[in-house]
């Protein structure tokens, strides 16, 4: 692949805007790819193609508090936020375009210093980057003191050690609280269901991509947020759209309030590709249909007979089957996913989605998203990706 389609690739597929010393600063990287070509590349390896080759071209300025009025707005909607929720109810924050971690690892600074243990648990913090190497480094929470620029010694002391080599390291306590993921945002943000997030913070990356892809992306940060969540951004960031957003009264920050309406699927583009999930239909055959029929509890044989009417393009049997598997066993997620295929392709749209909101939700909670599932093939990973998609298509 040359480099000018591989820059063209990257601009398209994340919106940033490309620089004149990318060719350059790409060198390397496409080298090494070239000294160790891969046999015939998927979307799914494409992907993780063009993440190795945009690392060089990001930039990963960040320090702790940047921006620190923003967190006292946080704070203060989080407290009273929590008072409105039913007990045991989370909260949930995204820091996307997260580069080393300092941005969520603050959001959690933040709110251990201002809420109980017990409201703090109730908090969960993902962050990401479409960078591997600033998630590596987030993991690790090692810091040298550039990026304590805005923070003050007592906060310091509270949260970090300092090591022999002078650098500082972060608590295990505020480490826990923060999921990383290497994602660029738009893979990211399709993950989540709508009216997800309490809280996301984009900042200072909309600023590398074009006005059509900042656009889409606060159209579908709008989706995951729900109505009266925040988004925060930088006073440098384009500001988002005024019928999804309205300014916060603390017009100081750039903080926004998402508007109360029903949020619309927003299809990002491009689409993240599903990885198919990889029990091939032709393995479903009419005998074990027949098969089905001789025990009719074995969930299995359901799946089976399922597929068996699928390829016969009966997709309404089809749907009674793997109902039938799901009732069995609720929590194969496997089946599951042919139910929602099977209702999508039945012109049920809405119970298709209930069963894929269902999904989302339980296979995001996979921990570690490696995890096979019962068909011994596909990961959660995988098939999370493969329902992404299929709600894409639901209409
Ligand atoms: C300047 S840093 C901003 C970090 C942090 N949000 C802050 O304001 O301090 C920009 C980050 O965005 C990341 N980035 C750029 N494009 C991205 C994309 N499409 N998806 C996810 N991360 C992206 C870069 O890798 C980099 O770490």
């Amino acid at each position: 692949m040359e480099t000018n389609h591989i820059i063209e690739l990257i601009s398209g597929r994340y919106g940033l805007v490309p620089r004149d010393d990318w060719s350059r600063r790409l060198e390397s990287t496409l080298q090494t790819m070239v000294e160790n070509p891969r046999a015939g590349v998927n979307d799914v390896q494409l992907d993780a193609m063009l993440r190795e080759c945009i690392a060089p071209l990001t930039v990963p300025e960040s320090y702790f508090f940047r921006h620190p009025e923003q967190f006292k707005v946080l704070v203060e909607y989080v407290r009273q936020r929590l008072r409105d929720l039913a007990p045991g109810e989370r909260m949930y924050f995204l820091s996307a375009g997260c580069a080393e971690g300092q941005e969520p690892y603050t959001i959690a600074m933040a709110f251990a210093d201002h809420l109980s243990p017990t409201d703090l648990s109730r908090i969960v913090i993902f962050g990401s980057d479409i960078n591997k190497h600033y998630i590596a480094k987030a993991e690790a929470g090692v810091y040298a003191n550039w990026s304590f620029r805005g923070m003050d010694e007592a906060t310091i002391q509270r949260h970090f050690t300092r090591r022999e080599d002078g650098q500082l390291e972060i608590s295990p306590r505020i480490r826990d609280m923060v999921k990383f993921k290497c994602l660029s945002v738009q893979e990211h943000l399709t993950l989540f269901v709508p009216s997800w997030f309490d809280g996301v913070f984009f900042r200072n990356v909309g600023i590398y991509m074009n006005a059509e892809a900042q656009k889409g992306l606060y159209r579908r940060i709008r989706f995951v947020l729900r109505s009266g969540g925040l988004l925060f951004v930088s006073p440098s960031d384009m500001p988002p759209d005024r019928k999804q957003f309205v300014h916060h009264p603390d017009e100081s920050a750039a903080v926004y309030v998402a508007r109360e309406h029903e949020p619309e699927e927003v299809p990002l583009s491009p689409r993240v590709t599903p990885t198919m999930v990889r029990q091939p239909f032709h393995e479903a055959t009419v005998a074990a249909a027949d098969a089905a029929v001789a025990k009719p509890e074995d969930p299995q044989d359901y799946i089976e007979r399922g597929q068996a009417n699928m390829e016969g393009g009966l997709y309404e049997e089809a749907a009674a089957d793997f109902r039938q598997a799901v009732f069995l066993n609720e929590s194969d997620h496997i089946a599951r996913y042919w139910y929602a295929f099977s209702l999508q392709q039945s012109c049920m749209p809405r119970r298709a989605l209930i069963q894929v909101n269902h999904l989302v939700q339980k296979l995001v909670a996979v921990q570690p998203q490696s995890t096979l599932l019962s068909d011994g093939l596909t990961t959660a990973e995988e098939l999370l990706r493969a329902v992404v998609d299929l709600r894409t298509r639901i209409r």
